[in-house]
């Protein structure tokens, strides 16, 4: 008897588990659970056994029994989470739905294309840190402390009570040229080398005008260098980020570690020079401020300004991106909505 109800369970098993339809499940029920099913005729049997026997088949029967009804139940319960509606109607020809790939930022781009440019010039790319000291920010660069020409940078400071820095001597870094007196205390010129990376400046926060914004910093130490190879820089690194038709003026501005000074007009790229209010009307757009480097900053980085001269220069990546793809707010910038990012 033992191995009839083992046999009859193992039987339910299968059949229960090799369909797939609800009314075969009710008749597997009715045929090994119902009241005159075959669980029911064991335990009829049962009481033709000896006592001694009846308890243990009779435990084996009731056990059998739960294994039957729980395997059934979860067949049912398994079902009905995975119906599929056999009427809808389903074309197996339809192409699938494809997955989205991400793309590069607009101003990654931008970026690697202006660091192309200036590898093609051979110069190679720094990395410097964004928090940085008084003495790197301004005082390497011919400024002193309490000159006027610091209120430009519109810095920004750190609490430090409870540090061991005193105010003011740690700051996010206003510009990347912060970068040029630690590579040129570091290293021999002849050097060209680039510094992308995010400075901090306080604002009001509006279409042209962040917090946090990107440059492009550029210096060039060697002997015989003018300041028409600067000029002639820019005017390659702009054509080959803005087509050969960008058109490009100079006009002349201060910084401190600059002698002479300029600032870079691009004509509006969004209304060809007509104005726009992109370029506020002007027709043009600031976006690179560059110089012939300060012999005072040449001395102060140990580099003799009797023998080596240099220029640099910064890109305001941020104005760049926008001027390239039309952007007429910064902060499109930094939406995280993928449907704007998408579009450039
Ligand atoms: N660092 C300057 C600024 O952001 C720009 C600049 C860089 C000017 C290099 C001249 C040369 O205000």
């Amino acid at each position: 008897m033992r191995e009839d109800i083992i046999n009859l369970k193992n039987n339910a098993i299968g059949q229960i588990m090799d369909t797939d339809s609800d009314k075969e499940l009710e008749e597997l029920r009715i045929e090994y659970l119902g009241r005159n099913g075959k669980i029911n005729e064991f335990l009829i049997d049962l009481k033709k056994l000896k006592p001694d026997e009846r308890k243990d088949v009779g435990i084996l029967i009731n056990e059998s029994k739960k294994t039957i009804e729980s395997t059934l139940n979860d067949k049912i319960e398994n079902l009905t989470q995975f119906k599929v509606d056999t009427k809808e109607w389903f074309d197996l020809t339809a192409p699938g739905v494809k997955s989205e790939i991400g793309n590069l930022h607009a101003q990654t781009k931008v970026l690697t294309e202006i660091l192309n440019q200036f590898s093609y010039l051979g110069y190679q790319i720094a990395d410097g840190p964004e928090v940085e000291s008084d003495y790197y920010n301004f005082e390497v660069l011919n400024f002193p402390k309490d000159h006027p020409a610091r209120d430009a940078q519109q810095t920004m400071f750190f609490d430090v009570t409870g540090t061991k820095f005193k105010p003011g001597e740690l700051i996010p870094r206003t510009h990347t040229s912060a970068m040029q007196g630690r590579v040129m205390q570091k290293m021999k010129p002849p050097f060209r080398v680039v510094v992308p990376g995010r400075c901090f400046r306080y604002e009001q926060i509006d279409a042209s005008h962040g917090v946090d914004f990107w440059q492009v910093e550029g210096f060039a130490v060697d002997k015989n260098i003018t300041f028409t190879d600067l000029l002639g820089t820019i005017e390659y690194v702009l054509k080959g980020v803005f087509g050969s038709d960008a058109q490009i003026r100079f006009a002349t501005t201060f910084f401190p570690f600059v002698e002479p000074g300029v600032d870079t007009y691009l004509k509006c790229t969004v209304c060809k020079g007509k104005g726009c209010s992109f370029c506020k009307k002007s027709g043009w757009s600031e976006i690179m401020p560059a110089g012939m480097i300060h012999p005072n900053v040449l001395s102060t980085c140990k580099i003799d300004p009797k023998v080596w001269r240099g220029f640099a220069f910064a890109i305001g990546l941020s104005r760049v991106v926008t001027l390239k793809y039309k952007i007429d707010d910064l902060r499109t910038l930094t939406n995280p909505d993928l449907r704007i990012l998408k579009q450039y």
